[in-house]
């Protein structure tokens, strides 16, 4: 199996804090991984080392043989890597149309201010971007919804529109930080199946996850970081039997998570 991102001994400091320390992790191309740990374990980190808001202390990350360090955000995301946010980042004065074409025009290579010129090859481009935009909508259950304001929608629609827009970006990569936080259960079961169709679609899902029931129903292969280290990786039985995640998750009521078997997302 090919590897889609490697991350090298690496590191992030934050002063005398060591948020991550001599991580190592490879992410297969296709499939959908998933990472898991306590509150404040370093997850999050890791998602803003790859797409370079943070830059590490120290080791490397490789995206299909490239090196990311000293890359700048916009540059990895032409790359192939796109991410949605723990605290959802959606433009909520705009369409959910607007707010994905947001996405296409990242890609496409200029800015919404481009929108307003208006050549010929430019309405033509504005077109297929439009239609694209739709279409990506229809993909996580929202088209019905194009012309609304982002504002109107529920927590869990907002969490799919971020979703649609970081597709936009046509990755091969996709990085999803708690896909499921502040959904209820129909959402989740919802979006277990719009998952399951983008993997089949061919993208690379990486997804950091509290909801056990979630990440366990829809990752074969699961890594736990526990205070800025690796301390397992295999498929969920192997996860949920390993005393070591069992011990880093006991006594962290804060955390609703318990290493509850699969059943459906709950
Ligand atoms: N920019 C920053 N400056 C200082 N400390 C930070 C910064 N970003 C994260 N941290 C600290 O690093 C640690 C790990 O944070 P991170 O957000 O990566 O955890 P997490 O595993 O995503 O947690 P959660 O499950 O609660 O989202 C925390 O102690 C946090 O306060
Ligand atoms: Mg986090």
């Amino acid at each position: 199996m090919s590897t889609s991102l490697q991350l090298n001994a690496l590191s992030r400091h934050f002063g005398g804090l060591k948020v991550l320390q001599d991580v190592n992790l490879e992410v297969p191309q296709g499939g959908i991984f998933g990472l898991i740990g306590p509150n404040g374990a370093g997850k999050t980190t890791v998602f803003n080392l790859i797409t370079g808001l943070l830059p590490p202390t120290g080791g490397r990350i490789d995206f299909q043989g490239h090196n990311l360090a000293g890359r700048k955000p916009h540059e990895i995301t032409r790359m192939g890597i796109a991410r949605t946010f723990q605290n959802i980042r959606i433009f909520k004065e705009m369409s959910l149309l607007e707010n994905v074409m947001v996405g296409l025009h990242a890609q496409l290579g200029y800015g919404p201010l481009g929108l307003l010129f208006s050549s010929v090859l430019f309405r033509s481009e504005e077109r297929r971007a439009r239609e694209r935009a739709h279409e990506l909508l229809s993909w996580v259950k929202l088209d019905h919804k194009a012309q609304e304001k982002a504002d109107n929608l529920s927590y869990g629609e907002q969490r799919k529109l971020e979703l649609a827009r970081a597709l936009a970006t046509n990755p091969k990569l996709l990085l999803l930080d708690e896909p499921v936080a502040g959904m209820n259960s129909a959402e989740k079961v919802e979006l277990m199946q719009v998952i399951r169709t983008i993997s089949a679609r061919g993208y690379t899902i990486f997804m950091i996850e509290h909801d056990m029931r979630f990440v366990m129903g829809l990752c074969g292969d699961i890594a736990v970081l526990n205070f800025g280290r690796i301390i397992a990786r295999g498929d969920p039985d192997s996860i949920r039997n390993n005393p070591e995640v069992i011990e880093a998750y006991l006594g962290r009521e804060d955390d609703e998570v318990s290493l509850a078997a699969p059943g459906g997302a709950a």
